[in-house]
């Protein structure tokens, strides 16, 4: 694992879009994992800028399979992550991609869904898998507690991310969601993970310094990464 610690959110969201950029850079077929969240807003305008520089037809051999999304939920309401995909990154790319996939909201049968979408993942592993973290320590919609052998499923969320969504659903907030599983997301070949904020940094310390568990139970009071030394990580592997 490399740390890489940032002063800014911009400068995390540059270093993280700078990571994704060889994958978009090779001529070989590539599968990338996608995350959605505020996390992901300067992650993708970083992202869409450095794509900018280079020709469309370079970057169609890649193929994105977002995280999550709420259930039930139409694609085209303003609070689905379909919606915030097309918002932050596919009205701008989708012509140049070779394919993007989604965990469809609106399916009437979930767990066929989720099937379906299970096949598509376990065909060939993802070549990188973007992250946010919750404050409750989850990845994707795979709350505290949930198994690391756990694959796509429809989860019920728990009262934590219920609440902190609330601000973009002003009306009923959705309490279910279909989501790829743990070991879903730890069968890519790389997986970046982009946090930051105060209120994070419980999960975050507990993610960085362990212990390695599925028992996470949400912020303690903890001064620093647990006390433990942190290397500084530049992109070619070498220590600051
Ligand atoms: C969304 C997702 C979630 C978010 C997490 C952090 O696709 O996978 O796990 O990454 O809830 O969200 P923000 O960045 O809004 O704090």
């Amino acid at each position: 694992m490399k740390v890489i610690i940032c002063s800014t959110q911009d400068e995390a969201s540059e270093w993280a879009a700078s990571l994704l950029m060889p994958l978009f850079r090779t001529p070989k077929s590539i599968r990338l994992g996608l995350a959605t969240g505020a996390t992901m807003i300067p992650v993708y305008r970083a992202l869409v800028r450095q794509l900018g520089a280079m020709q469309g037809p370079m970057i169609r051999h890649v193929k994105t399979f977002n995280l999550d999304e709420y259930w039930p939920i139409d694609p085209d309401h303003p609070g689905s992550f379909a919606t915030f995909m097309r918002q932050h990154v596919f009205s701008q790319i989708t012509p140049y991609l070779d394919q993007v996939h989604f965990l469809r909201g609106n399916a009437r049968n979930p767990d066929e869904e989720c099937q379906h979408y299970e096949a598509l993942l376990s065909a060939q592993p993802l070549d990188c898998q973007l992250l946010g973290l919750g404050v409750n320590g989850h990845i994707g919609f795979n709350e505290p507690g949930t198994s690391f052998t756990s694959r796509t499923r429809k989860v019920h969320l728990s009262d934590t991310t219920i609440q902190r969504n609330s601000r973009q659903f002003p009306g009923i907030v959705p309490q279910e969601a279909l989501t790829v599983g743990i070991a879903n997301i730890m069968e890519a070949q790389h997986i970046i993970l982009v946090a930051w904020g105060l209120e994070k940094r419980a999960a975050l310390t507990r993610a960085v310094c362990g212990p390695v568990g599925e028992d996470y139970s949400g912020p303690q009071k903890l001064d620093n990464f647990g006390g433990r030394q942190v290397l500084h990580w530049t992109y070619d592997g070498e220590t600051k």
